[in-house]
C-alpha cells in the first residue's frame, strides 16, 4: 500500500518535472538546467516503475530483463550522443524518435495478444456491436491508435534520418498521393473492421501495421530540402500521441502525461516552424511539397552574373570603423565550429566601440534553436542574439552584415521569385544594409540547392575561405590595424 502511495508520489514529481523542464526549455539560459530536470523526473519515473509497481506494490517480475535492456539502451544512448556532432543533431533526433515509435507499436502489438488470450479481443467486439460498458472496446481502439501512429512515426522517421543522412534520396511515385491515401486508408479501414467486429485475427493486425509502416516511408520519401524539420517535428509529435496511447492502455498517468506533452510540443513546433518556412500543415499532411523541386528551380534561377570578392583586410577596415555589424550565422559556421572564433571577433569590435548584434533566422543551421545553441556554447551573450522579426528592421541602420556561412536564410529570391522552392518563406534582409559580407567556400548552393541572387549584388563582397579559417584571419586583422 505504502509502495503505491510512494509511486503516485514520483509520478507526480516527474510529471511536474516534466512540465518544468519544457518552460525551462523555452530560453538558452534555462535550457541545459530544463533539459537535466526532465531526465531526472523519467528516471523517477522508470525506476519508480520497475521497483514499485505491479502487485503488492513489489515491482515488475522480469526486473533482470528490463535492467539489462535499460543498460544496453543507455550504453547505445550515450555514446550515439556524446559523438554526434551539432550538426548531425537532426538525424540523431529522428532516430531516436523512430525507436519511441517502434516501441508504441510493440506495446499495442503485446497488449492485442494479451487481450486475445484473455478472451478480451471478442468480449470488446461484443461490447462495440452491442451497448454494455465500452471499456474493452476503448481498449481496442486506442491499440489500433498506438499501433498505426507508432509504426507510421518509426518508419517515417527511420526515412527521415537516412534522408538527413543522405543515405536516401527524394523520391516521388507516380500517382503518390493516391498511393499514400490508399495505404493510409487501408489501414484505418482494416482497424475500423477489427474494432467493429468485420474481421478477426492477428494477421489482420500486421497486415495493418505493414500498411502503416509504408505508409510512414511513402510519406517521408518525396519530402526533402528545406522541408525537412517540418516533418521530424510532426514525427516527433506522433510518437507522443502514440506514447500517451500507451499511457491509456497501461492506465500509467505519467506516461499518458509524457506522452501528451510531446505530442503537443511537437505539434506547436511544427506549427512555428511551418509559418517560418511558409509551409501549410495541410501540405505536410499530404506529402506535397518536396526539396526535389530545387533542382529544376535552381536551373532555371541560375543567374551568373558577376560577384566582387573582397579581401579579410577589407571586411576588417569595414567593420573596424563601422558603428554597427550585424553577424548572421547560418549551417556553414556550425560545421566550421567556427563560433568560438566569432565571439573572439565580436568581443574585440566591441571594444573598438563597434555594436554588434547576431541575427537568427529560425531555421538558420540544421535544427530548432541551433544557432541559439552554438552560439551559447561560446558564452555569446544572450541579448546579442536577436530574433528575425525584430532585427529585420535594424538592417537598413546597419554598416556591414558579415553573413557566416548561412546561404538560403539570406535568399531574395524568397520574396522576389513565385518559382522558387522557397518562395514565401521569411528572410533575414540583409540587402537593406549599406555594406554585405558572404562568407563561405565557393559559390555552391545551400541546403534547398537553389542559387542565391544575394551574392551578385553591388553592394555584396563575397569573403571565400572556411569559416573558422577566414574570422580568425578577420580577428587577427582587427587586432593589427
Ligand atoms: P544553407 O542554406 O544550408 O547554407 C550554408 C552555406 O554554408 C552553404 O552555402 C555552404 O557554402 C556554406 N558552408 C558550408 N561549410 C562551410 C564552411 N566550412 N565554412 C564556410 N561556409 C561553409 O544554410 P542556412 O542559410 O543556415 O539555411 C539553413 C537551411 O537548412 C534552410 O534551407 C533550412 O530550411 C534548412 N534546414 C533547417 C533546419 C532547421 S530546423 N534549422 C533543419 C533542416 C534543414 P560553401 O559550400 O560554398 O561553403
Amino acid at each position: 500500500m505504502m509502495q503505491t502511495q510512494i509511486l503516485e508520489l514520483l509520478y507526480l514529481l516527474a510529471s511536474v518535472s516534466f512540465v518544468l523542464g519544457l518552460k525551462w526549455m523555452n530560453h538558452p539560459d534555462s535550457a541545459r538546467r530544463g533539459n537535466l530536470l526532465a531526465a531526472v523526473g523519467m528516471t523517477l519515473a522508470v525506476f519508480g516503475t520497475i521497483f514499485l509497481a505491479g502487485e503488492g506494490g513489489s515491482g515488475m517480475s522480469n526486473k533482470g530483463i528490463i535492467l539489462l535492456g535499460l543498460v544496453i539502451g543507455t550504453a547505445i544512448g550515450t555514446v550515439m550522443a556524446r559523438r554526434v556532432k551539432m550538426t548531425g543533431m537532426p538525424q540523431m533526433v529522428s532516430f531516436f524518435n523512430g525507436m519511441g515509435g517502434a516501441c508504441a507499436a510493440l506495446i499495442s502489438i503485446l497488449e492485442f495478444r494479451e487481450m486475445q488470450h484473455a478472451g478480451g479481443v471478442e468480449h470488446a467486439i461484443e461490447l462495440v456491436t452491442g451497448s454494455a460498458d465500452g471499456g474493452s472496446a476503448m481498449k481496442l481502439l486506442i491499440i489500433f491508435a498506438g499501433l498505426i501512429i507508432g509504426a507510421v512515426s518509426f518508419s517515417g522517421s527511420i526515412i527521415a534520418y537516412g534522408k538527413l543522412e543522405d543515405k536516401i534520396k527524394d523520391r516521388v511515385l507516380p500517382m503518390q498521393q493516391l498511393v499514400n491515401l490508399l495505404v493510409f486508408g487501408g489501414a484505418l479501414a482494416i482497424a475500423g473492421l477489427m474494432v467493429g467486429g468485420q474481421l478477426e485475427g492477428t494477421l489482420w493486425l500486421y497486415i495493418t501495421l505493414g500498411l502503416a509502416l509504408v505508409y510512414g516511408i511513402l510519406f517521408v520519401l518525396p519530402i526533402g530540402g528545406a522541408d525537412m524539420p517540418v516533418v521530424i517535428s510532426l514525427l516527433n509529435s506522433f510518437t507522443g500521441v502514440a506514447a500517451a496511447c500507451g499511457g491509456f492502455l497501461y492506465d500509467n498517468n505519467v506516461m499518458l502525461m509524457g506522452g501528451v506533452l510531446v505530442g503537443s510540443a511537437g505539434t506547436i513546433l511544427t506549427v512555428v516552424m511551418c509559418n517560418a518556412m511558409n509551409r501549410s500543415l495541410t501540405n505536410v499532411l499530404i506529402g506535397n511539397f518536396g526539396g526535389n523541386k530545387g533542382g529544376a528551380a535552381a536551373a532555371k534561377s541560375g543567374s551568373g552574373g558577376t560577384i566582387r570578392e573582397v579581401s579579410a583586410t577589407d571586411v576588417a577596415i569595414m567593420m573596424k570603423y563601422g558603428q554597427k555589424v550585424i553577424i548572421v550565422p547560418g549551417y556553414g559556421l556550425a560545421v566550421a565550429q567556427a563560433q568560438h572564433v566569432c565571439h573572439e571577433l565580436e568581443e574585440l569590435l566591441e571594444k573598438e566601440g563597434v555594436e554588434v548584434k547576431y541575427a537568427i533566422h529560425p531555421v538558420a543551421g540544421r535544427m530548432p534553436g541551433h544557432m541559439n545553441v552554438l552560439l551559447a556554447e561560446s558564452n555569446v551573450s544572450y541579448d546579442k542574439l536577436v530574433e528575425m522579426e525584430h532585427i529585420n528592421p535594424e538592417f537598413n541602420t546597419c554598416d556591414v552584415v558579415l553573413v557566416v556561412g548561412a546561404n538560403d536564410v539570406v535568399n531574395p529570391a524568397a520574396k522576389s521569385d513565385p518559382s522558387s522552392p522557397i518562395y514565401g518563406m521569411p528572410i533575414l534582409e540583409v540587402e537593406n544594409a549599406r555594406q554585405v559580407i558572404v562568407m563561405k567556400r565557393s559559390m555552391k548552393a545551400g541546403y534547398a540547392g537553389i542559387e542565391n541572387e544575394l551574392f551578385y549584388q553591388p553592394k555584396t563582397g563575397m569573403l571565400f575561405g572556411d569559416a573558422k579559417a577566414t574570422l580568425t584571419k578577420l580577428v587577427n586583422e582587427v587586432k593589427t590595424l
